[in-house]
């Protein structure tokens, strides 16, 4: 076991720690104000290769590993996650289509986002379907050689500015989970872009409500099989949630070093306040913390980059690192005291952001569930992803 990063990791490493500290914090706390799209840091990123790191190259991508996928997206956290979020998406709406999809779809799909600064949505959550994916209501209905989806999606990352979605969809709505599929849906007239919803954190990133209108969809865009969705969605967030851990503790170590900085100059009792042991303490737990969550994160990777099935390992990551992040940042709004309240200070904002990464893409319950489930009634050891 060795946990040496590579040259060509150390250097993918600079150059997002770079782009973050150049590109994205000078911004960040402006465009969390006015939770303001960053198109100029996409396009940025698009050109300096930051973006669609996972695609293959025969696609036109990098093809780069999840581990260095993690390392990006915590460096690049660290400079707002509001942004890494709006700059990551790629990667959750294409992991069903690179899992499920022809290799003529992979190819078009795949070199769309390559070939230009394009955006993609993942719509699986529904108003009522949020942990509970089998609720879902959206309706798929096969008509000649195409499928004619009906319904609403919620909280959709990216959904105001994406070019295509993958959407879940009941193609046998009697048949609970066994009857969702997948689909590829090219934006157009029938897809309506309902609501920009005003957030509490991550404010950077766009979320929208978006409606399929008697939206047609040629049959070859149906993501692997017939009623075979349900499992490609749970393969892909076993694929993405190592990224949101990784995210959760760019956060985190933002708020940390935040933190550090302003207990050595604050003074109270004559001394700074990092002379307390009270601060001495959180200061501390903070650190091993990050470092416990980095380390959950690439193992959940790695087991990806090794062809391994990593569901469980996935789900520790997740919810060790959110959950770090809210304590973390939560700490870190203490050690500034009133100060930490104020907008002014840099640590509120990191406080409110943290709180999304124990929501979205599976809650800090649903990644407990999976965990007693993985842990109870274990699947085959070493079982392929
Ligand atoms: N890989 C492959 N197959 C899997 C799997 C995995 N990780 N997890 C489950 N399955 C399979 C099971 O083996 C089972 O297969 P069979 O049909 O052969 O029996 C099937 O899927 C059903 O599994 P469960 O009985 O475990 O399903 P469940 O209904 O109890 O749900 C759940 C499990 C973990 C609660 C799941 O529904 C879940 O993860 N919910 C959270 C959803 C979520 O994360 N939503 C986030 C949306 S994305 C987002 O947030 C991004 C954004 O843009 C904001």
């Amino acid at each position: 076991m060795d946990f040496t990063l590579t040259d060509e990791q150390k250097n993918l490493r600079e150059l997002a720690h770079d782009f973050a500290e150049k590109e994205i914090r000078p911004v960040a706390w402006e465009l969390d104000k006015d939770g303001t799209f960053p198109q100029a840091i996409i396009d940025k990123a698009f050109e300096v290769g930051l973006m669609n790191t996972h695609v293959e190259e025969q696609y036109g991508g990098p093809g780069l590993s999840y581990l260095d996928g993690c390392i990006i997206e915590e460096e690049l956290s660290w400079g707002c996650s509001g942004v890494q979020t709006s700059l990551g998406c790629n990667g959750l709406a294409s992991a069903p289509v690179f899992l499920g999809a022809s290799e003529e779809v992979k190819k078009e799909f795949g070199e769309s986002l390559t070939q230009d600064a394009k955006l993609a949505s993942f719509c699986l959550t529904e108003p009522d379907a949020g942990s509970d994916v089998s609720g879902m209501r959206t309706r798929a209905k096969k008509v000649g050689d195409k499928y004619v989806l009906n319904g609403s999606k919620c909280f959709i990352t990216n959904g105001g500015y994406a070019d295509w979605f993958t959407v879940y969809a009941k193609t046998d709505p009697d048949a609970g989970h066994r009857g969702i599929s997948a689909f590829l849906v090219k934006k157009d007239d029938t897809v309506i872009v309902d609501k920009k919803e005003d957030k509490m954190g991550q404010r950077a990133s766009n979320t929208a409500t978006i409606t399929f209108n008697d939206t047609e969809v040629d049959a070859r865009y149906l993501i692997g099989e017939e009623n075979k969705g349900f499992k490609l969605a749970m393969m892909t967030l076993d694929r993405t949630r190592p990224g949101v851990a990784a995210m959760a503790t760019g956060i985190a170590r933002a708020a940390f070093e935040f933190a550090c900085d302003y207990s050595k100059e604050r003074v109270q009792f004559g001394v700074p306040i990092a002379m307390h042991q009270g601060i001495q303490f959180m200061i501390a737990d903070m650190a091993t913390e990050i470092e416990a969550s980095r380390l959950l994160t690439w193992q959940s990777a790695v087991l990806l980059d090794q062809g391994k099935r990593n569901t469980l390992q996935s789900s520790h990551a997740k919810r060790f690192a959110a959950d770090t992040a809210m304590k973390v940042t939560t700490d870190a709004v203490q050690v500034y005291g009133g100060y930490g309240f104020i907008k002014e200070y840099p640590v509120e904002k990191l406080m409110r952001d943290a709180k999304i990464m124990q929501l979205y893409e599976g809650t800090a319950q649903i990644q407990r569930l999976v965990i007693a489930r993985e842990t109870l009634l274990p699947r085959q050891v070493g079982a392929p992803a």
